[in-house]
C-alpha cells in the first residue's frame, strides 16, 4: 500500500482514522500501537458478517501503512444516521423506527463463529477494580439467568455506526460483533445512546434533550416489537454498564457507578406506556 493510494480523510474513532482509497474504498488505519491481534479479530469477524444477511460493507485487504495496520472496507457513501439525526431532528421518529427495525432483523440471525458475548462480558467485568467483589457476584449471576442463545448481536450499535446510503441502513463497524442473549445488545445501545460522552459539536443542553428523546423512542420502539420485562432490561442495563466501566471513556466513570448501584432513574417509560 502507498501513500499516495490514499484520499481524504473521512471520518476518525477512538482507534482509527478513516481514509477514501481509490474510487469506491476506504481504508481504516489503525493508530500506532494498536495490537495486531485487534485488527485481525475486526478483519475476520467482518469477512464473516458481510457473507451474512444484514447490510454491512465487504472487506478487502489487510494493509500496512508507514508502520500502521489498515483495513481496506467498500465505500459506503451517504452522512451517518448521527449526522442526519442532527441535520434533521424532526424526522427522527422515522430514522429511529427504520435503526430499530434492523437491530431486531440482526437479532433474528444466529451465528456461533463469533466470539461468546457471555464470556466476553464475564472477562471484562471480572478485570473491574471499581466495582466490589460481591457486585461483580450479582451481576455475573444475573448475566447466567438470561437464556444461552446465539442470536448475532453487533455489539456496538448506536448511530454513529450506522450509514444512510440511498435511503438504505448499513451497519459498520462491526468489531465488537458476537453471539449471545439480544437484550444485552440492546441495553448497551441504550446506554451509547444515553452516555453524557458525546463528541459531537453541537450545544450540549440540546444534545442531552436529543439524546433523552432517542433513548426513550429506541428502546419504545424495540419493546413494541419484541417486548422485555422491566427487570430483565434494568439488570442488561446494569451488566453492559459494568463492562463499559473496562473501556475508559471520559466522563462516563460516575454515570456508570450510578447505573450500577442503583443510584440513576430507572428508563421505566416504556413499560408505564404499555401497561
Ligand atoms: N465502509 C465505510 N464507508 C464509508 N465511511 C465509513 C466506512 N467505515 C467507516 N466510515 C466512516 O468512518 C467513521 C469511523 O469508522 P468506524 O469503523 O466506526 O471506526 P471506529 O471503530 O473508530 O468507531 C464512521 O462513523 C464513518 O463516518
Ligand atoms: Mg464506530
Amino acid at each position: 500500500m502507498y501513500i499516495r493510494d490514499i484520499g481524504k480523510k473521512i471520518g476518525a474513532g477512538r482507534t482509527a482514522v478513516i481514509y477514501e482509497y481509490g474510487q469506491d474504498k476506504i481504508v481504516k488505519l489503525f493508530k500506532v500501537g494498536f495490537p495486531s491481534a485487534a485488527v485481525q479479530q475486526e478483519y475476520q469477524i467482518g469477512k464473516l458478517v458481510s457473507s451474512m444477511a444484514v447490510p454491512a460493507p465487504q472487506v478487502g485487504s489487510l494493509v500496512k501503512l508507514d508502520g500502521q495496520e489498515g483495513i481496506v472496507y467498500q465505500k459506503i457513501s451517504g452522512f451517518t444516521l448521527l449526522e442526519q439525526l442532527i441535520r434533521s431532528f424532526e424526522k427522527a421518529a422515522t430514522y429511529i423506527e427504520k435503526f430499530v427495525q434492523l437491530h431486531v432483523k440482526i437479532h433474528s440471525l444466529q451465528s456461533s463463529c463469533l466470539p461468546d458475548g457471555r464470556q466476553k462480558l464475564v472477562d471484562k467485568i471480572a478485570s473491574q477494580k471499581l466495582l466490589q467483589d460481591s457486585i461483580k457476584e450479582q451481576l455475573q449471576a444475573g448475566l447466567s439467568d438470561f437464556p444461552a442463545v446465539n442470536s448475532l448481536c453487533h455489539g456496538d450499535y448506536h448511530p454513529d455506526n450506522i450509514i444512510l446510503h440511498n435511503g438504505q441502513l448499513i451497519v459498520i463497524d462491526w468489531v465488537d460483533a458476537y453471539y449471545g442473549y439480544p437484550l444485552l445488545d440492546v441495553a448497551r445501545t441504550y446506554l451509547l445512546i444515553s452516555t453524557p460522552y458525546v463528541q459531537v459539536h453541537v450545544d450540549t443542553g440540546t444534545i442531552s434533550e436529543m439524546q433523552k428523546v432517542l433513548a426513550g423512542k429506541y428502546l419504545e420502539e424495540y419493546y413494541s416489537l419484541r417486548p422485555f420485562s422491566r427487570e430483565d432490561f434494568n439488570r442488561a442495563l446494569k451488566i453492559v454498564a459494568a463492562a463499559r466501566l473496562a473501556e475508559n471513556v471520559p466522563n462516563e466513570q460516575e454515570w456508570l457507578l450510578s447505573i450500577i448501584h442503583d443510584r440513576s432513574p430507572s428508563p421505566i417509560s416504556v413499560f408505564s406506556i404499555k401497561g
